[in-house]
């Protein structure tokens, strides 16, 4: 069986004003009636031939924890264990964090870790190449997923293939990683054809990843053992250590081990896939008519081309006349309009205003 780690942690300031920090991205439905959150717990339900799913180990912060009952309730999942992390030290704590509970009861515990800020609509797909990675994570790989680029994107991470992955998508050893590299980096990577995109979705047994950390990133496992051995459970969740905890550097699993270990596999997904990484990844994904326009709540767009304009409350109408290439989303206490090509920017507004204060 695997068990699905679902990390949900993040405070997706791209996506501000409808975007949180007290109730982030994930938590909100921001296509269709499902959260984020609800759909990646249940793509990782059920089973599919070898692909078989356990209770989902979810990993969030304390501010979250009744969000995250709440939607698993609400779609019927019972979570095997919620970890609650004091305090937000990125993937790379969280995941070892999971592996390390996991490895307490099976240390050849099979782990698929999820972000839960991803569309992927085709879940027969998604089981499918899971299965195929279980392959190379039998000979203690650890798999990551890659997805055919189509931009040169500098929000994700780049997979460099050792070898053309053939029909049957089977695993393919990887060369190289290459976390969010800059504009010109990524156009070359982009050019040179043998580049994946990282999906940021990880397959491996929990004992292969506690020795990558051993060899990569050793000064995290003592702070993160340590917050697990004296976790503290509360009302249904278990608290990790604060102390043990905030000696945990704060650094991604790209940065902390994907660049550095040598036993990497990656699975090629041809299915869709997109990381609602901003505004112009939900416009894109939202289905854009023959003019370009996406319009969502009492929301008009007139004479306009390629605008995205949303209205998050009912008693506010957001109209666009004679727009092109501009995305306005408004909240009943916050506006934001801008230029579709700085979508990635509003991530510095939100930094900008918590500095204002
Ligand atoms: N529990 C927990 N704790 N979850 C966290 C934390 C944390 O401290 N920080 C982030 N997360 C969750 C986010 O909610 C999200 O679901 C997931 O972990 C990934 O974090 P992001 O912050 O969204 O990462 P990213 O998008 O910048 O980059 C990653 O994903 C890309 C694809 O979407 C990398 O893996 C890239 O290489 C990859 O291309
Ligand atoms: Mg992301």
């Amino acid at each position: 069986t695997i068990v699905p780690v679902l990390l949900c942690g993040g405070s997706g300031t791209r996506l501000w004003p409808l975007s949180r920090k007290s109730y982030p991205k994930q938590f909100v439905p921001l296509m269709g009636d499902e959260t984020l959150f609800q759909a990646a717990a249940q793509r990782l339900t059920g089973q599919a031939g070898r692909v078989v799913f356990d209770a989902p180990l979810v990993l969030t912060n304390s501010d979250f924890r009744f969000i995250v009952t709440e939607q698993l309730q609400a779609v019927g999942i019972d979570p095997g264990a919620i970890l609650i992390e004091p305090e937000g030290r990125n993937t790379a704590p969280a995941i070892l964090a999971a592996a390390l509970h996991a490895a307490a009861h099976d240390p050849e515990a099979v782990l698929l870790v999820a972000p839960s800020d991803h569309v992927v609509p085709d879940t027969e797909a998604f089981h499918a190449a899971v299965a195929r990675g279980l392959k190379a994570v039998e000979v203690g790989q650890l798999v990551t997923f890659g997805i055919t680029p189509t931009h040169a994107e500098t929000a994700y991470g780049y997979l460099e293939l050792a070898e053309c992955p053939d029909h049957t998508g089977a695993p393919v050893a990887l060369k190289r990683f290459v976390e969010k590299p800059d504009e010109a980096r990524a156009q070359e990577m982009l050019a040179a054809g043998n580049f994946k995109w990282n999906a940021g979705i990880f397959l491996f047994k929990a004992a292969d990843m506690i020795a990558a950390f051993n060899q990569h990133a050793p000064t995290l496992l003592d702070p993160v053992r340590s917050a697990l051995t004296a976790a503290r459970p509360d009302l249904g969740f278990l608290r990790l250590d604060p102390d043990a905890w905030a000696r945990a550097e704060d650094i991604s699993i790209d940065y902390a081990v994907m660049e550095k270990a040598t036993n990497l596999s990656v699975v090629p997904f041809d299915a869709a896939w997109s990381d609602l990484g901003g505004w112009d990844a939900v416009w894109r994904e939202s289905g854009p008519d023959a003019d370009g326009i996406v319009t969502s709540g009492a929301a008009t767009a007139l004479d306009c081309k390629n605008t995205l304009l949303r209205s998050e409350s009912e008693t506010l109408q957001v109209v666009g006349i004679g727009l092109e290439n501009i995305m306005a989303i408004a909240m009943p206490d916050a506006v934001l309009i801008a230029d579709m090509s700085c979508a990635q920017s509003v991530k510095k507004a939100v930094t900008a205003l918590k500095e204002k204060g």
